[in-house]
């Protein structure tokens, strides 16, 4: 594996961005292909699949892009009603990070050849996704979310669109934040009746372990405070200039090595080809809110996964009527829904320990419905990314799927 130089590049790359030695570049200005080359031309046409680019608008006027890969490469379109799949990103990145691997190694294509319809979500503030009914990206109000927000609005447009359209359940694919925010619409009772089953890759739900260096001081001592009262309700993006103040001053902090930066925020990842970490350092990292990371450095500090504190207790009272942030209770999650967990022994943001709390929520699940699967050298990327993570988790994500289908 190529991975040390390719490690060695991505980092000079990454060290490049955050310090803004490469492509200064104003407010939510993004790098990469022209805008107007869409997911589909750009990562899944070029390898001869069918692919259409589909806008849904939240209830709050976001309008979200999706990709919908309909049909495997081999087959005419025919009779049989397919189950749709929906595919969901993590934070600080969008659908395409799917897609950058050839498409005997990647996720959605290994599934549209398995004879699913696979519908690629991209949250809002991603490059796709900056667009809303009556606000401008460049409005700060544009940007007043967390992940609440996507929980509330970005995940059931999605999942609405894709019922309407195929008029069937829906198996999930979440990654990283695309886990929590299906773990907490579940615990509100959400999504229930749409789901067949969900499958959740790197999962967080709890942040006390986060091992990550960057992030788990950012969030202990500096985001909320000092970055609120830096950037305010705004978009955080890793090019922006005060963002790229923020990280320089961590990556002055002591014990801190941002030459090593991918790996201090990821894990060591064992599985990455250079090749496409090259393409992926063309595409992301993508803007998200300053609030979303705020939210997630909250649930860091406090060990409980809650709301958005506004941290006043005004402010609280008015949102919830309560002092405090309402919890999400992972104990409500229906303990007959089909879940498949996979977890690597190295993912700095997906501590063991911190997944281990997770699981403790599904003692109760039906034994039949929960799949448990420990991969000990992967870290956070290589669930997206790894070469080989078409053997070790598609493949066994896909059995799962056949084996709780409708059909
Ligand atoms: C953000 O939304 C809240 C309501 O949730 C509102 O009170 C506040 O004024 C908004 N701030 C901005 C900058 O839009
Ligand atoms: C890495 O990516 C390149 C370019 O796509 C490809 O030719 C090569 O086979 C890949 N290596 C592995 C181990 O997948
Ligand atoms: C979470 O829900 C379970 C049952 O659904 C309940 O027993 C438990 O007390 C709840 N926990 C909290 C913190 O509300």
């Amino acid at each position: 594996m190529a991975s040390f130089r390719g490690f060695s590049f991505v980092i000079t790359v990454i060290v490049m961005v955050v310090l803004g030695r490469c492509c200064g570049g104003g407010h939510g200005e993004v790098l990469g292909p022209p805008e107007e080359l869409g997911i589909c031309a750009s990562a899944v046409t070029i390898h001869g699949y069918k692919c259409q680019e589909i806008q849904v608008t939240t209830k709050d006027g976001y309008i979200l892009n999706v990709q919908r890969i309909s049909e495997g490469r081999r087959e005419s379109s025919g009779g049989i009603k397919k189950q749709p799949v929906i595919i969901q990103h993590g934070v600080l990145v969008d659908g395409e990070t799917w897609l950058l691997n050839s498409p005997e190694q990647n996720l959605p294509m290994i599934l549209a050849d398995n004879g699913y319809d696979v519908w690629i979500a991209n949250t809002r503030g991603t490059r796709f996704s900056r667009r809303h009914n009556s606000l401008n990206a460049a409005d700060r109000a544009f940007w007043n979310w967390s992940w609440d927000e996507l929980v509330v609005y970005d995940i059931p447009a999605v999942f609405d669109h894709v019922s309407q359209q195929t008029d069937q359940k829906i198996h999930y694919v979440g990654h990283s934040l695309g886990t929590l925010l299906v773990l907490a619409s579940l615990s509100e009772g959400k999504l229930v009746n749409q789901l067949q089953s969900a499958a959740f890759l790197s999962p967080i739900a709890y942040l006390s372990h986060m091992t990550t260096i960057v992030g788990a001081l950012a969030a202990r001592s500096l985001l909320p405070e000092k970055v609120t009262a830096l950037l305010g309700i705004a978009e955080f993006n890793l090019k922006r200039k005060e963002v790229e103040t923020i990280l320089k001053v961590l990556c002055t902090h002591p014990g801190v090595n941002c030459y090593d930066l991918l790996t201090a925020i990821t894990g060591r990842n064992c599985c990455l080809n250079s090749s496409t970490i090259q393409l992926f350092l063309e595409n992301e990292p993508q803007s998200t809110s300053t609030k979303n990371m705020v939210h997630l450095a909250q649930t860091v500090r406090t060990g409980v996964l809650a709301k958005y504190n506004y941290g006043r207790v005004d402010y609280n009272l008015m949102h919830y009527g309560d002092i405090h942030p309402p919890v999400y209770n992972l104990s409500n999650i229906p303990h007959n829904l089909p879940i498949f967990i996979s977890y690597g022994g190295r993912d700095a943001l997906s501590d063991v320990r911190d997944v281990e709390r997770l699981l403790n929520h599904f003692k109760l699940h039906d034994v039949d419905k929960l799949a448990v699967q420990f991969v000990q050298k992967y870290a956070h990327a290589d669930y997206i990314m790894g070469v080989d993570a078409n053997s070790i988790v598609y493949n066994p994500l896909v059995a799962f799927f056949k084996k709780h289908g409708s059909a």
